[in-house]
């Protein structure tokens, strides 16, 4: 396998995973876990969204947990926006980079963001502008990206008019995201085999949801491209309110554990991440679909049953 020595992740746990939560998280557990993450050595964090706070009641903090959170030097610390309020927003925040969304899907984009493809992107340009002035770097996302649940498949040549727009608005980086899990591996190494060539320079990130348990497979996809840049929530929390089907990301920490299997290297220290997924499903109160905490690392050894250890001695 052609892999990459070292992997960044982003941890998108506390906007993409709290937002769907049916209890409101209080803001300083939202803190406490960003602080966790960042202890941890995960060098980005998506800590929340400033959107409208109707559309996401749990988000609504935004601005009290990106004062309070304990900047980390090594760690960028960024927030998701639709639009140029929320840039506006997320700058007097003190974000590090914004991220932006907008879908491939023009049914998602609408029940996602209230507006067209061509909507989004207009706005997406005083976004650019606003973040441009304060000197902070874009992130462009590209939900349903390989599939929509109101539509289905999504054109490639759609994904790509979407990615040349947000290339055109100045974007650095572009996430592919795989909004409901619906991607395969072969169709992500097809889609990074179409795209990568035509927008140079790009740095590309997949963002997964394990939906359909094939999140690790389509990173390994990636990595064989060169990717090394992915998304990944602590427990697998998450899911999309406005893609019916979304269900958790990638677990950061089973992400982690299968990169260091293989020598890749993340900066995280697994234990601490380990010990932050346990807090996380405390805070949330139900269990989350992360394996590791569960099974453990591959390391762990169990004590050999005594009837069989005697058996070994003789
Ligand atoms: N933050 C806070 N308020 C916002 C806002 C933002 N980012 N964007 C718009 N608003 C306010 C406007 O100021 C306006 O307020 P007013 O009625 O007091 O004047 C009101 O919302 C309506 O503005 P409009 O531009 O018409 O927004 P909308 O009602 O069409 O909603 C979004 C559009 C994008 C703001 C809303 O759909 C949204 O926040 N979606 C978030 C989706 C999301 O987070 N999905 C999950 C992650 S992918
Ligand atoms: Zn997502």
């Amino acid at each position: 396998m052609r892999l990459p020595g070292r992997v960044t992740i982003c941890e998108v746990g506390t906007r993409d995973g709290f937002q769907i939560e049916p209890e409101f998280i209080p803001t300083e557990r939202k803190i406490e876990v960003v602080d966790r993450l960042s202890e941890a050595g995960v060098a980005r964090v998506e800590v929340t969204s400033f959107v409208h706070p109707k559309a996401v009641p749990q988000l609504r903090d935004a601005e009290a947990v990106m004062a309070a959170i304990r900047r980390r030097p090594g760690t960028r610390y960024a927030a998701l926006v639709p639009n140029d309020k929320g840039a506006a927003r997320a700058v007097d925040a003190g974000v590090d980079v914004i991220h932006t969304v907008v879908s491939a899907s023009e049914s998602h984009n609408l029940a996602n963001v209230n507006m067209t493809i061509a909507e989004s992107l207009d706005r997406l340009r005083a976004v650019a502008q606003i973040a441009a002035r304060a000197g902070v770097p874009v992130q462009c996302g590209v939900s349903c990206s390989f599939g929509c649940p109101f539509e289905g498949d999504v054109p490639v040549a759609r994904l790509e008019s979407v990615v040349a727009r947000l290339v055109d608005l100045g974007a650095r980086g572009i996430g592919l995201a795989d909004t409901t899990g619906m991607a395969n591996p072969r169709q992500v190494s097809d889609v990074l085999e179409r795209l990568m060539p035509r927008f140079p320079g790009i740095e590309w990130t997949l963002h997964t949801h394990d939906t359909r348990a094939m999140a690790i497979p389509n990173i390994l996809a990636a990595m064989e491209h060169g990717v090394t840049n992915f998304d990944a929530s602590i427990g697998g929390l998450g899911g999309c309110p406005f893609a019916p089907g979304a269900s958790g990301n990638v677990c950061t920490e089973d992400l982690v554990h299968c990169l260091h299997a293989m020598g890749i290297e993340t900066g995280i220290d697994l234990e601490r991440l380990l010990g932050t997924s346990r807090r996380v499903q405390e805070i949330v109160g139900h269990v989350l679909p992360g394996q590791i905490v569960k099974a453990g690392p591959f390391t762990r050894k169990y004590p050999l049953p005594e009837a069989v250890a005697a058996r070994v001695r003789r």
